[in-house]
């Protein structure tokens, strides 16, 4: 082939080359295209070879001729390789857009036991009183949870209060009954004047729709000279309007218990009716039975070595989760303790 012929075939190569650029998309295509025109066997190198069968005054002019050739098939895929670049990013880029409009998952948030935000609200009232809130062990001993309460193993009054007994090391241990033992753990550490609040667990041997035999107690106490009933029933009646609202009335019934002289078992007037024969709550009554108290028998005393001529106080014993349902509307005790989401999600 003389230097004619060859420029033919250059740009016959050039022509060729820029029409597989143009239809190269991938760099694998493109490095397809690399590997025809100006790999080992590419009709480039093929050239090459034969310029030495040319006359010896063409072969400077044809080498530069291919040696251009060279550079311009190797810069036109260079500059394809970048625009291809740029197109399989902006591709990728489209492919992989996150949509930030999608709305976000909202954290779920749990919320406090109704009967824990019972028991806050009924501490926030007496601490408004001047109370200090006081807890006491679960499982006591016979002595705490009766005896030093008068309340001796013959007496009948144990009978209501049949628990879950324990045999630690040859102590009568068991699962307190109320929280009133803490009256007696509390005076033996403090001396008077006191004024405490007792939220705990209690334990019982009952099981129906309104006794769970895990139930919830707030006890209280009040120590000092010349404290008097009124000062009860002024405390209690303040509770009363605190809790259930300002038009609730307390009404004390004589009763028994064998660390009080005398009792008084308490009732609230039914705040969910205006004495209607059909609420289901008072049952028609008027009244809701709502505590024990009384003031403090000289008996106590006697345990924790007070003087009982000089010191008089008051207790009061009320079940916390009575008062939950009474001010949610809940009929049945053993729904508080399903840990049925249905139900605590409503709080
Ligand atoms: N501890 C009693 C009970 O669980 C309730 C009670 C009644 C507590 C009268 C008192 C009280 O402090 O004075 O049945």
């Amino acid at each position: 082939m003389n230097k004619i012929g060859m420029n033919e075939r250059v740009e016959a190569l050039k022509a060729e080359a820029a029409a597989a650029l143009e239809k190269a998309e991938t760099t694998q295509q493109l490095e397809d295209v690399r590997v025809r025109f100006l790999g080992k066997k590419s009709e480039l190198a093929k050239l090459r070879k034969g310029i030495g069968a040319l006359d010896k005054a063409e072969r400077p002019a044809v080498g530069k001729l291919l040696t251009e050739l060279q550079r311009s098939l190797a810069g036109g895929i260079e500059t394809r390789l970048e625009e291809i670049g740029r197109q399989e990013r902006a591709r990728q880029l489209q492919n992989e857009t996150i949509d930030i409009t999608l709305p976000g998952r909202a954290p779920s948030f749990g919320s406090e036991h109704p009967i824990s935000q019972t028991a806050r609200r009924m501490i926030d009232i007496f601490q408004s009183l001047g109370f200090e809130t006081v807890e006491g062990p679960e499982i006591d001993t016979e002595y705490y949870n009766f005896d030093a309460l008068n309340t001796p193993a013959h007496h009948p009054a144990r009978d209501m209060h049949d628990t879950f007994y324990i045999d630690c090391g040859g102590k009568p241990y068991l699962l307190r009954t109320h929280c009133s033992p803490m009256q007696v753990r509390y005076m033996e550490q403090h001396r008077p004047p006191l004024r405490i609040v007792v939220p705990g667990r209690v334990y019982r041997r009952d099981a129906d729709p309104t006794h769970s035999p895990m139930f919830h107690q707030l006890e209280g106490l009040a120590v000092g000279e010349g404290v008097r009933f009124s000062d009860l029933k002024g405390v209690l009646a303040l509770f009363a309007q605190e809790m259930f609202g300002a038009e609730t009335r307390v009404r004390f019934r004589p009763s028994y218990f064998p660390f009080t002289e005398p009792s008084a078992e308490v009732d609230f007037s039914c705040s969910f009716c205006d004495r209607d024969e059909s609420c289901r709550v008072c049952k028609g009554t008027g009244w809701l039975e709502i505590l024990g108290a009384g003031m403090v028998d000289p008996e106590v005393f006697k345990a924790v070595e007070y003087d009982a001529e000089r010191y008089t106080g008051f207790a009061f014993g009320m079940g916390i989760d009575r008062i939950a349902m009474l001010k949610y509307g809940i009929p049945d005790v053993r729904i508080l303790f399903q840990n049925d989401m249905r139900f605590l999600t409503q709080f």
